[in-house]
């Protein structure tokens, strides 16, 4: 039997491909040549190609426009992220393209970078780097880079899904007191004693970390705003491996400036891989580059989710396993 066309936009890790190799006819993006920054480029090749499906990457832009110029050959596009913000879902939707993603197996790695990016902010560490990197160290002093404890402090989880009661459950080992902002109360299992907040006055007006974990788009565009930030008690800290768009820029780095903000962190950046200008001259900011799921076992185990729904559907003929829109 002739094996479905699987197109890859990225370079993913060995196993993944060599495992897209033993399913499909998999036309693989090894060098990871930049044309998946194009969406008439995904479209050509999908075409070219006679794809039925697409294994694409977070930042792909899979929107409306790309999605119309796929070929009707494409039957599904599973992305090796949890996000789907790069995807037009209503799009695909109306085309009946099946869209999936990779919940799950991300969510301890992501809250890991969240922990990483708050410890970092919180004991200005990479201002301590910089310093030694920098050969300008002068030997320890008593009032040296003094940053502050998380030990006791509040901690506000904005979006306590999986990701968010990872870091929870990481953060209680520091004794830090867990609140959070939601959609909705969650049960109390899940909640395992945080504070839950109705309202965003409450919550940012009760913590001393914000910790965000919302999805991007539309509906969350710029939501850590400067009223927002004003809301926040002088000398919070904010860390942000959810999406970039979330945050205005503009005024978190004015806060950052001000000190009412007293340092962040952030992993994630609105029109990546462009970083606002105005945070690289800040020393009270750690920003890193898309990290959170970054480790060698989840990017394995992002990969074998996205094939095992690409197998569902084309191989099984039966249902996706992780639908999303
Ligand atoms: C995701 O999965 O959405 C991440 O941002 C990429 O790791």
């Amino acid at each position: 039997m002739t094996k479905p066309v699987l197109l890859l936009t990225r370079r993913l890790p060995d196993a993944i491909e060599a495992r897209a190799a033993a399913l499909f006819d998999a036309r693989t993006n090894s060098a990871d040549d930049p044309w998946f920054r194009d969406g008439a480029a995904i479209a050509a090749r999908a075409a070219q190609a006679r794809a039925a499906a697409i294994l694409c990457a977070a930042g792909d832009p899979m929107d409306a426009a790309t999605i119309a110029a796929l070929p009707a050959s494409v039957r599904i596009i599973a992305t090796f992220s949890v996000g789907t913000d790069h995807i037009d879902l209503a799009a695909a939707k109306a085309r009946g393209i099946t869209v999936t993603n990779t919940p799950e197996v991300l969510s301890f790695a992501t809250a890991e970078c969240a922990l990483t990016l708050m410890l970092m902010a919180a004991r200005r560490a990479g201002e301590g780097e910089r310093i030694v990197r920098a050969r300008a160290w002068g030997g320890w002093a008593p009032t040296q880079l003094m940053g502050v404890t998380v030990q006791g402090k509040r901690l506000g989880i904005l979006g306590m899904g999986r990701i968010g009661r990872e870091l929870a459950a990481m953060a209680r080992g520091l004794s830090m007191e867990i609140h959070y902002r939601n959609t909705r109360r969650l049960p109390s299992a899940l909640e395992a004693g945080a504070v839950f907040h109705d309202s965003d006055a409450g919550f940012l007006g009760a913590i001393d970390v914000l910790s965000m974990h919302i999805p991007g788009g539309e509906a969350t565009r710029k939501w850590l705003n400067a009223e927002r930030l004003a809301l926040m008690r002088p000398g919070s800290l904010v860390v942000n491996t959810g999406r970039g768009g979330t945050v205005d820029d503009a005024a978190l780095a004015d806060a950052l400036r001000a000190g009412h903000i007293r340092a962040a962190g952030l992993d994630v950046y609105d029109g990546e891989p462009r970083v606002f200008e105005g945070y690289l001259g800040l020393e009270n900011i750690v920003l890193l580059p898309h990290l959170g799921s970054a480790t060698i076992e989840t990017r394995d185990a992002m990969g074998h989710r996205a094939l095992d729904n690409l197998e569902a559907v084309l191989i099984a003929g039966g249902a996706p396993l992780h639908p999303v829109g």
